[in-house]
């Protein structure tokens, strides 16, 4: 049976990666994590001083380097997706609030959004693949055969990513990752070029009151239905 392509789309903290990594896991395909990518290039601007919450972006120098960084992915001894960049692992300072307060503006540029696009279609051109992020169903694989829309109530998502944060250290107001979350959804949402915007064909999963597994169980249905 040949593979499928999985696109998982939706707001902030919706929990797209735990349904992701669970999918490709039960399934055997590869995950890759798209917001990491986007992550990975406002690290590199950030450090290079490119980018900052208060004076937004230098687009020029962020677009002029996207050819030198390197970014992949790879598999820890514990079986976790990390992320490096130019073979640095990055997995952790990508997830913190000084990278989430910029990443916005490094992801609606559009030489950075072409750039990253290309890279997840190669990571995806033969199948098998679940992919989460923003912008999958609609502009990475419009033609994936499983196409899902997250969403949750707005509390539900900052005291899930607050648990997050606190879970490595890194204590901040729950009205400030709320603000965070709402803000970077908000960009997401207006940016002009690839929007935040559910896929005309996708299935919408809210999971403000689902456990985990309740989650899983329903999609692996939704796999389950197009494998036959
Ligand atoms: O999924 P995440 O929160 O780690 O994504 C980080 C940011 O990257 C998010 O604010 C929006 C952006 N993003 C995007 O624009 N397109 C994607 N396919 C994935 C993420």
């Amino acid at each position: 049976m040949k593979p499928l392509t999985i696109a998982i789309d939706g707001h902030s903290s919706t929990g797209k990666s735990t349904l992701a990594k669970q999918l490709a896991k039960a399934l055997g395909y590869v995950y890759v994590d798209s917001g990491a990518m986007y992550r990975a290039v406002a690290l590199n601007a950030l450090r290079n001083g490119w980018v900052s919450k208060e004076d937004g972006v230098q687009a020029s120098k962020i677009n002029a380097h996207l050819e030198t960084l390197v970014i992949d992915f790879e598999l820890d001894q514990m079986g976790t997706n990390t992320t490096l960049l130019n073979g640095e692992v990055v997995e952790e300072e990508i997830r913190s609030m000084r990278v989430s307060n910029v990443v916005s503006h490094v992801a609606k540029l559009v030489p950075v959004r072409r750039h990253l696009v290309s890279l997840q279609q190669a990571m995806g051109e033969n199948g098998g693949v679940v992919m989460d992020g923003r912008d999958i169903g609609t502009v990475v694989f419009p033609n994936a055969e499983l196409k899902i829309f997250m969403t949750a109530s707005d509390e539900v998502r900052a005291s899930r990513r607050k648990a997050e944060l606190d879970a490595k250290g890194q204590v901040h107001f729950i009205e400030d990752v709320l603000e965070n979350l709402m803000s970077r959804d908000k960009a997401d949402m207006e940016r002009v070029d690839s929007p935040l915007i559910a896929a005309e064909d996708a299935l919408t999963l809210d999971n403000s009151s689902m456990t985990r597994e309740e989650q899983f169980h329903r999609v692996l249905g939704w796999v389950a239905a197009l494998q036959k």
